[in-house]
């Protein structure tokens, strides 16, 4: 395993790309005005959990692009699917049109929930896939002749998308603030949290957040369409964790008021928490999942919101009812993505029966323990699966204002020592490839680690 320090010149190859860019394109969730101190890194390639840049400068990618990469880049057997794909057609509609790989991909995911959410309506974003759970739950109990329930409740410190209803079912936060105007009405009840890695959520913060849910569901009996949270851990949040058990709670309010569980399952399902779906594996019975990043094993833009045939079966009747779920967006489940996506979630299913994935899961919680836990720029450390998120402080007991932007430059300097991560707020999270290996793990924990040594608060 070799690490090359970022590239400080650019070779004029790579600075003619750079003005390409910065003439042209317009990155997401980036302030313009700081691209010199922050430039993008041009991506020439990648294989396994590396990438590698047009400098031939390799970084691990302790962010597994956006949260998604499952069997790391270049994986043999989901780049031969591709590539059969692509021999056979690479997209047509799904809009009265069908194909094998999609059809297939919804058989997978409705055993993956004990064949409960037979249904798969395909998207090709995470957010999409939320919107298209609020609209169908919305309208279900419009069909069904409960035009009342119609509220929305979610749960605190969420993060569902940039949508306008999903902003809206999202924390507040300056990313969501400037359209508050246009937001949707929303009740947040209180999210349960821990700060510890591997330690147990106390007792009063479950009661607490659950007491919250029962005041809402009871002050507006009959009238919520459905709640909405990711379950077990809350990843824009920082990985925020839920107590065991604090899921069949919910999902028990929810069942005796009698209106809709949404999990949004886009950050935590594939393989990130270590199973494929997280609420069906705790025994949460949800009426609507919503799945999205690693279902295609991180490659191609697929996401998709499941529910049962009770749901399904309303929208159905004659044409003259207009009982259609008027909804669709034009690259639904595109052939390539589906394709890619089966070849995942079969590769994921083997690791998972041969316990692949928990051994490394312990490693990476025991190096996340070693290097962090005990470092006094570390105000809260949290882990659980493959995502941990590390909480910084300037020193123990003083918090950094969010002008300070201390995490920021820990990032930029982890650069130089070879490993990709970006912060949230002051925060660092690091979500690997599912894939990564124990010598990856203890690389990316020590080059942060490393990074965060030489940076100055
Ligand atoms: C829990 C959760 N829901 C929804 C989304 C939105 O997904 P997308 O970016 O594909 O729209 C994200 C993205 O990070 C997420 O973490």
């Amino acid at each position: 395993m070799q690490i090359n320090a970022h590239a400080k010149c650019l070779s004029s190859e790579q600075s003619s790309l750079d003005q390409l860019d910065e003439r042209y394109s317009w990155h997401p969730f980036s302030q313009t005005s700081e691209r010199k101190t922050f430039p993008p890194i041009h991506i020439k390639s990648g294989e396994g959990c590396w990438l590698e840049d047009e400098e031939g400068n390799r970084f691990l990618d302790g962010y597994a692009s956006c949260w998604t990469n499952v069997h790391g880049h270049r994986c043999p057997e989901l780049d031969e699917a591709i590539r059969a794909q692509v021999d056979r057609v690479s997209h047509s509609t799904y809009l009265g049109l069908s194909s094998e790989p999609a059809s297939r991909v919804a058989q997978k995911l409705s055993a993956y929930s004990g064949n409960r959410l037979t249904r798969t309506f395909f998207t090709d974003t995470g957010a999409c896939a939320v919107e298209v759970a609020i609209k169908q739950s919305l309208r279900f109990w419009q069909l069904s002749g409960q035009k009342e329930r119609k509220k929305l409740v979610s749960m605190s410190g969420g993060y569902h998308g940039d949508t306008f209803a999903t902003m809206s079912l999202s924390d507040e936060s300056p990313f969501t603030s400037p359209w508050q105007e246009w937001a949707l009405p929303v009740s947040k009840f209180k999210a349960p949290t821990h700060e510890e890695v591997g330690g147990e959520v106390s007792c009063s913060e479950q009661e607490e957040s659950l007491r919250d849910l029962k005041r809402i569901l009871g002050e507006r009996q009959g009238e919520v369409a459905c709640v909405i949270l990711e379950p077990s851990v809350q990843g824009v949040a920082g990985m925020t964790q839920q107590p065991e058990g604090f899921l069949t709670e919910v999902s028990k309010l929810c069942r005796e008021e009698g209106c809709h569980l949404i999990l949004d399952e886009i950050f935590v399902g594939f393989g990130r928490l270590g199973e494929v779906l997280v609420g069906e594996s705790k025994g949460c019975e949800a009426d609507f999942i919503c799945v999205g990043k690693g279902l295609s094993g991180g490659y191609l833009p697929l996401a998709a919101c499941l529910t049962g045939e009770e749901i399904f079966e309303a929208f159905s009747g004659p044409f003259s009812e207009h009982r259609t779920f008027y909804h669709g967006h034009t690259f639904t489940a595109n052939p390539l993505a589906a394709s890619v996506s089966l070849a995942s979630l079969d590769l994921l299913e083997t690791k998972i029966s041969k316990n692949d994935l928990n051994p490394r899961i312990k490693w990476f919680g025991k190096c996340i323990r070693k290097h962090f836990l005990e470092h006094p720029r570390v105000r809260a450390v949290r882990q659980k699966g493959f995502t941990a998120c590390l909480e910084l402080q300037a020193k123990p007991g003083e918090s950094l204002s969010s002008n300070r932007r201390f995490a920021r430059s820990v990032c930029m300097e982890a650069r130089k020592n070879g490993v990709l991560i970006r912060p949230l707020g002051n925060s660092i999270p690091l979500v690997p490839p599912v894939c990564i290996s124990n010598d990856e793990i203890d690389l990316l924990c020590l080059q942060t680690r490393k990074s965060l040594d030489l940076v100055t608060p």
